[in-house]
């Protein structure tokens, strides 16, 4: 079987002309073949330029927590914005979504950004601004935004440059960043505990933040081990360092209080986004009283577009229907039946494999045999055959991203109807890259 993408390919010609590699994010180019041009979503659905529908398991990196142009929120910012978008002044809305973010989360202040690099960008500033140190830690694999700081060994850095798993190396993702960034940052492998541990006693001094993905939202979702976030907790107050947790992956997506509620951790600072305005770009920076004091007190935030009428509409109505309906229920339940059935056939079709994260963020490794706990064993799995998979799923109208890196998404609009039909595509699918 093979679709027509007779359309879609033409516009994605007239693209390359206007739009570097014909995508505004680099992430989103799969090949002049196989970009897709999308037209219109609905629910857990997704039309190409050809008319040709897939279920939805991309959901746009993450954001999509109800469904594709969920009436409720649509409906919503439509209303608003009909009064004006933004004001540079303090609107009722805001402050309506900032208790609810607080109530939601269990923090005291929070302060609004745009997207998720803004975010994390400010977290480390304000963290910085608190403990008055400069360096901080991140994970190997994980992915914190577009920006300098963050753009060292992120889920596209090849195994073999990170150096020996004792002494990791710095791998920079782009050019362009001024070498001297790199003294900033130290990054780890995730779930390793001697060598965090070690490295905090050596260089506590230094360092303001540990940022975290509670679990590997950027690499298959590979979730923390038993202890772990709570030794981060530990060395983090022993030595005054702030530990933040980017949630932007997993805030209003895992719990309703996101990672801080799943796995019962609390953070100083938690950034979201993703999940926070299904589809609408906002992001916010959430914290304690104490650290938080720092902001405006010394230490810049601000933006003209933060806490614009409609992102911040978007957030309202997203999050209303999240503290009043089982979405956090549905999509754990769906993701589940998916997760199981997704392993069954697996095993059935005898692929060594690993199911890795949440229901709601799911993902899975093949061709390895033991669990996989950090980005180094993530790099061992086989992820062409991954694509090649993938690839089949998206000739069958189910649409996973083709890197395995990209966990798949749970929306409160998958139901069982379309769970059947994806396991239906994928028991095809292993068929067909079975040979
Ligand atoms: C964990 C995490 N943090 C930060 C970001 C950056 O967010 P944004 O793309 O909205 O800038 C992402 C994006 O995927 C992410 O997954």
């Amino acid at each position: 079987m093979t679709r027509n993408l007779s359309k879609t390919q033409a516009l994605f010609r007239e693209a390359l002309k206007y739009i570097p590699k014909g995508v505004n994010s680099n992430f989103r180019y799969w090949g002049d073949e196989d970009t897709l041009v999308i037209e219109r979503g609905e629910g857990a659905y997704l039309w190409d330029a050809d008319g040709n529908r897939y279920i939805d398991y991309r959901l746009a990196f993450g954001p999509i927590i109800l469904g594709h142009g969920y009436p409720a929120v649509v409906e919503k910012v439509a209303e608003t914005i009909r009064n004006g978008t933004l004001f540079a002044w303090t609107t009722p809305a805001e402050i309506q979504l900032a208790e609810r973010i607080c109530r939601m989360t269990g923090m005291d202040k929070v302060r609004l950004a745009n997207s998720g690099s803004e975010a994390t960008m400010h977290a480390l500033r304000i963290a910085r601004g608190y403990t008055g140190r400069e360096r901080f830690i991140k994970f190997e694999g994980q992915y914190h935004g577009m920006y300098d700081y963050v753009l060292f060994s992120t889920a596209s850095t090849p195994l073999a440059a990170l150096g020996s798993r004792r002494n990791p190396i710095n791998v920079q993702s782009s050019s362009g960043i001024p070498d001297g960034i790199r003294q900033y940052v130290i990054n780890l492998p995730f779930n390793d505990f001697e060598r965090l541990e070690e490295t905090v006693a050596a260089h506590w001094h230094e360092l303001a933040a540990i940022i975290v993905e509670p679990l590997l939202g950027n690499a298959a979702g590979i979730l923390p081990r038993p202890g772990w976030l709570e030794k981060i907790r530990q060395l983090c107050d022993e030595y005054g360092i702030v530990l933040i947790f980017d949630e932007v992956k997993t805030g209003f997506r895992i719990a309703n209080g996101g990672a801080q509620e799943y796995f019962g951790v609390r953070a100083d600072l938690a950034t979201y986004a993703k999940s926070l305005g299904n589809g609408f770009p906002i992001a916010a920076i959430a914290g304690t009283d104490a650290v938080m004091s720092v902001v405006g007190n010394g230490v810049s935030h601000g933006g003209t577009y933060t806490g614009n009428a409609v992102g911040v509409a978007a957030a309202n109505a997203t999050l209303e229907i999240l503290e009043n309906e089982p979405v956090i229920e549905s999509i754990f339940a769906q993701g589940r039946k998916l997760m199981d059935g997704i392993d069954e056939i697996l095993t059935r079709a005898g692929i060594p494999h690993h199911m890795t994260g949440l229901p709601p963020i799911l993902s899975f490794i093949l061709g390895v045999d033991e669990e996989p706990t950090d980005f180094r064993a993530y790099c061992a799995g086989d992820d062409d055959l991954y694509e090649q998979l993938a690839m089949a799923l998206i000739e069958r109208g189910v649409l996973p991203d083709s890197d395995g890196r990209e966990p798949w998404f749970l929306c409160y609009a998958h139901r069982d109807a379309e769970v059947a039909a994806t396991l239906e595509a994928f028991e095809e699918a292993v068929k067909e890259v079975r040979g």
